[in-house]
């Protein structure tokens, strides 16, 4: 079992990997996982450029005794005309664990893998393990109270069309009750209509607008995202969006910002000191969540807390 989309998992599913990266958040668990990967390896194959997953995928197998092996696509035989499905098939010889990084959507359906395969984002499609984490951030930034994600507001800004972690995030916030997505773009970079259908199937709801600077203060979440210029050739500026501190002023107590980062200028620097910035404890989180994926699919649906 791999997960390449949140549509592979349930409510319940959705609900362990939070228990389970809140169990390896506490540095008191450690001595019962330090050693449950040891001999098992991971390797990242990445298309595309990251620093956050990649190295939050190494740290969490370190973490859990595993280790991981680097592979460098530009130094890969992939430049002397490999095809993915061969690149896999050789990569199954050295990894228990595979995690890919394309510019392809449909990069899943070009070979088949008996080993775990993670998705760490497929072009303009999904990024699950990124939403994951994600909801991990608003789960701790709500008492641990898995109840409290129903009912939120969630302002979601900018690029709607290219980014992919929206897509994943609003799959995965759709498994909760009375959710209402404000999606923020320029006309030009609307969300699919695809997930706006799914909004539409659910007990969720949605509302466009272009600017989101006048529901500010009604948000329990503001979730933005950068300009993805590596997927867009027209000449798009964002930069109308940009969140200062004066923004927030009349902002809820419990407000919080989150950017699945890199951030361009979409955020004030003068912002990230206040108590209302998470898009760093997102990417600290992000190594709790992956320790959580990485255990319980590949000892897939055993249940890991009662096993440790
Ligand atoms: N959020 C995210 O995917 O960051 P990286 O591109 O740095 O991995």
């Amino acid at each position: 079992m791999s997960l390449i989309s949140i549509d592979n998992l349930d409510f319940e599913t959705v609900k362990y990997l939070l228990e389970l990266a809140n169990y390896y958040e506490y540095p008191y668990n450690k001595k019962n996982y330090e050693n449950i990967l040891k001999g098992k390896t991971l390797i990242n194959i990445f298309f595309e450029n990251s620093t956050r997953t990649s190295l939050s995928f190494q740290k969490a197998m370190l973490n859990l005794g595993g280790n991981y092996l680097q592979y460098d696509v530009s130094k890969s035989s992939i430049n002397k005309g490999e095809s993915i499905s061969d690149t896999i098939k050789t990569i199954e010889n050295y990894a228990d664990i595979i995690t890919i990084r394309h510019p392809e959507n449909d990069i899943f359906k070009q070979f088949n893998s008996n080993k775990l395969v993670i998705n760490a984002g497929n072009g303009t499609d999904e990024h699950p393990t990124q939403s994951l984490s994600d909801l991990l951030t608003i789960y701790n930034c709500n008492n641990k109270d898995i109840n409290c994600i129903n009912n939120l507001n969630i302002a979601i800004v900018g690029d709607l069309r290219y980014g992919r972690t929206v897509n994943s995030l609003i799959k995965l916030l759709l498994k909760f009750n009375n959710i209402t997505f404000y999606l923020i773009s320029p006309n030009e970079l609307k969300i699919s209509n695809e997930i706006k259908l799914l909004i539409t199937d659910s007990n969720c709801y949605y509302k466009e607008d272009n600017d989101y600077k006048k529901y500010l203060d009604a948000m329990d979440v503001l979730y933005m995202t950068r300009l993805q210029k590596e997927r867009i050739k027209n000449n798009i500026n964002l930069d109308y969006y940009n969140l200062s501190f004066n923004d927030l002023k009349n902002v809820k107590k419990n407000f919080i910002i989150m950017h699945p980062f890199p951030r361009n200028n979409e955020i004030n620097l003068d912002i990230d000191n206040t108590k209302y910035a998470k898009y760093f404890l997102q990417s600290k989180l992000a190594v709790y969540m992956r320790m959580s994926i990485i255990t319980h699919f590949y000892y897939k649906n055993i249940n890991t807390i009662s096993k440790l």
